[in-house]
């Protein structure tokens, strides 16, 4: 397989899936045409967040940042919180307290669809595909903002799970748990997002699938792209991470990178099972 910039053990280390001036214009951020350089600051910084549904915040000063090209993991109990927490993140909860920045820029009051256009790409935990379209027509439903040629991107998507390619003119509801997965993480590269936020994305899945879909987002993560992910596979995802979260009750209980975490007594025997 030829041209496929996610693999990159013949060295590759081409960044063209990952758009380094985001799609299209936004309004005051890059008259210039370039990105402006975000000194001091990681390049996702979500910090101080409290907000919830309206009933009583579930966040209550919850900080998650995330650097260039790294893996940070969110874990942490069953109604913690970590959902809302990626809900915040892009922007589809209001904040009563904290801020989100992106690359610097201050991104708290934008929608959802216009952090997509600042760079970020999002894999909720559920209803992730559209089940009576293709396999195609999800990934091309992903470039919904995009006005330029998407083909190559789809290529990029196709080679790094071929699997989609064979069954690009199936119902994406008929595919496999895993491979619905890879159809909802193609739908999100379609962008060619900076940041790409995945919800659970083995969630179901066996234990080879799931390492098969955490070695695709390590080759995503190669080419640039953040990735920020919840995962209750904590300690396989741990073991991936370069950087690991324990969120308990809205708020970060442990930080610290993916080793430290799995190495931390107190994490051992509260959150991975001793
Ligand atoms: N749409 C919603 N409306 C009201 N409460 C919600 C909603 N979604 C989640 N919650 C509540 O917020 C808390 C945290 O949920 P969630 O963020 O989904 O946790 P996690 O992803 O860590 O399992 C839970 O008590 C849950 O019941
Ligand atoms: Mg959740």
């Amino acid at each position: 397989m030829s041209g496929n910039p996610y693999q990159d053990d013949r060295g590759n280390r081409d960044r063209s899936i990952a758009n380094p001036l985001g799609v299209g214009e936004v309004d005051g951020y890059r008259e210039s045409g370039e990105v402006k350089p975000a000194p001091g600051k990681p390049f996702l910084s979500a910090e101080g967040m409290v907000g919830g549904y309206g009933g009583g915040d579930i966040l209550h000063g919850c900080t998650i940042t995330v650097e260039r090209g790294e893996i940070a993991v969110i874990v942490g109990p069953n109604g913690a919180g970590k959902s809302t927490a990626m809900k915040a993140v892009f922007g589809m909860l209001d904040l009563r307290e904290g801020s989100v920045t992106l690359d610097g820029r201050d991104i708290t009051a934008l929608t959802p669809q216009a952090r997509v256009r600042e760079g970020m790409g999002f894999v909720p935990q559920t209803s992730n595909i559209f089940t009576s379209m293709t396999v195609e027509e999800n990934l091309e439903m992903g470039a919904f903002i995009r006005a330029d040629d998407f083909r190559a991107t789809m290529e990029q998507i196709y080679d790094l799970f071929p699997i989609l390619r064979d069954k690009r003119r199936q119902a994406a509801g008929e595919l496999s748990g895993g491979q619905r997965q890879q159809v909802a993480v193609g739908r999100a590269l379609m962008t060619q997002p900076q940041l790409l936020m995945l919800d659970e994305p083995t969630a179901g899945v066996s234990p080879i699938v799931m390492d098969e879909l955490f070695d695709r987002i390590i080759e995503v993560a190669r080419t640039g792209i953040s990735i920020l992910m919840v995962e209750q596979n904590a300690r396989q995802a741990l073991e991936i991470a370069d950087k690991g979260y324990v969120l308990v009750q809205g708020a970060n209980a442990h930080t610290g990178t993916g080793r430290d975490l799995l190495a931390d007594p107190e994490v051992r025997r509260a959150f991975l099972g001793g």
